[in-house]
């Protein structure tokens, strides 16, 4: 028996392939959304991925249970179809081509490409540290940032510089299905009240700071050079004493959590105890110096609450080049930018701070 090649009809009438499949590139998913109509987004994720965040307005099938549900979804409308990294998306867009669903496009390079070119605010692969998901928790009112990390594979995962309500924190690692291994404080913080004591008390979840810390109550220490294991995620620490003699910077892969040392477009004021002017400018110049540009940087305050801009990622790079901050070079000239023009110190400081050292949920 001799089997022919495929003819042009027969070509038309076979299901595309997935080197076929139409792409769209992330810049063009906000123009293509307010499109009338609309088009139908569809998240193929598992749905724990889901839990750490995903496109408003769309709906989820995960992809193992798309031949089955293909009813729910419009045929009335274009189709979109997106996942993490844009493979799994480009499977389903011709799987639901295939069985005859109009205009079916996949987000080129999933939610990861969409997150870095179009919307930082939503969590993405850190494709340097094996595909580590790094989520962002901002806290619009108060302006600051916490971030849960969390490796996928094992299932384990850190919050970095929790918020005081632990709600959301359980929430994504009870949708995760993620164990909390270890809780980290980047310093001792005079401005808000920390979380760490809640999180610890709800998840039994062991606390860490640095060993120059005062804090009273029971924890573990992470030092100058030293690293945070959480299965698969390795994340290392140093010493960037300036806004508090206490200050970690967290390093996973080509990311910093640079706490209140550098924020995007300012840094962290050193008027509160424990800061130093001195001690920033050489934090600035002998520890974050030594980064490459590409270093991505995760601050943990942001926003006009904070009198910062709206984002919260940037580079080291783009800081370099735009953060007066880091550009001025003069140690004397930096000590008079930081001890000069900065609004008055936040009140209760002293109050908030002893709380966060203290033993114990903070009161009041
Ligand atoms: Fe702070």
């Amino acid at each position: 028996m001799t089997v022919e090649p495929p003819g042009p009809e027969r070509m038309a009438r076979s299901a595309p392939t997935a080197h076929e499949t139409a792409r769209i590139a992330p810049s063009q998913l906000a123009e293509r959304r307010r499109a009338d109509p609309a088009p139908t987004l569809l998240d193929v994720r598992p749905t724990e991925e889901r839990r750490l965040g995903h496109l408003p307005g769309d709906r989820a099938i995960p992809l193992p249970e798309l031949p089955r549900r293909l009813g729910e979804i419009p045929r009335d409308r274009p189709l979109i179809v997106y996942d993490h990294t844009g493979e799994e998306a480009i499977r389903a867009a011709a799987l639901l081509a295939q069985q005859g669903f109009p205009e079916v496009s996949a987000l080129s390079g999933g939610l990861d490409a969409y997150a870095a070119e179009v919307d930082r605010g939503m969590p993405r692969y850190e494709r340097e540290g094996d595909g580590h998901l790094v989520v962002p928790l901002p806290r619009p009112a108060t302006g600051c940032l916490a971030y849960l990390l969390v490796d996928p594979v094992e299932r384990r995962a850190i919050v970095v510089d929790p918020g005081l309500d632990p709600a959301p924190y359980l929430g994504l690692l009870s949708g995760g299905g993620l164990a909390l291994t270890a809780i980290v404080e980047t310093h001792s913080h005079a401005d808000h009240l920390a979380g760490h004591a809640a999180l610890h008390e709800r998840t039994g979840a062991p606390i860490y700071l640095s060993p120059r810390s005062p804090a009273s109550y029971p924890h573990r220490t992470l030092g100058d050079g030293e690293e945070l294991r959480a299965g698969g995620l390795a994340l290392g620490s140093f010493e960037s004493p300036g806004h508090t003699l206490d200050h970690l910077t967290l390093r996973l892969g080509g990311r910093i959590f640079t706490g209140d040392s550098l924020f995007i477009g300012g840094c962290g004021r050193t008027d509160l105890p424990g800061g130093d002017p001195e001690r920033l400018f050489t934090t600035f110049r002998e520890r974050y110096d030594r980064l490459p540009d590409a270093t991505i940087v995760h601050p943990a305050h942001f926003g006009p609450k904070q009198g910062l801009p709206e984002g919260t990622v940037s580079t080291l790079g783009t800081e370099r080049a735009t953060n007066e901050a880091l550009r001025i070079r003069d140690r004397a000239e930096f000590v008079r930018y930081m001890t000069e023009g900065w609004p008055p110190k936040p009140a209760d400081f002293d109050r908030i701070l002893s709380a966060n050292l203290a033993d114990g949920a903070p009161a009041g």
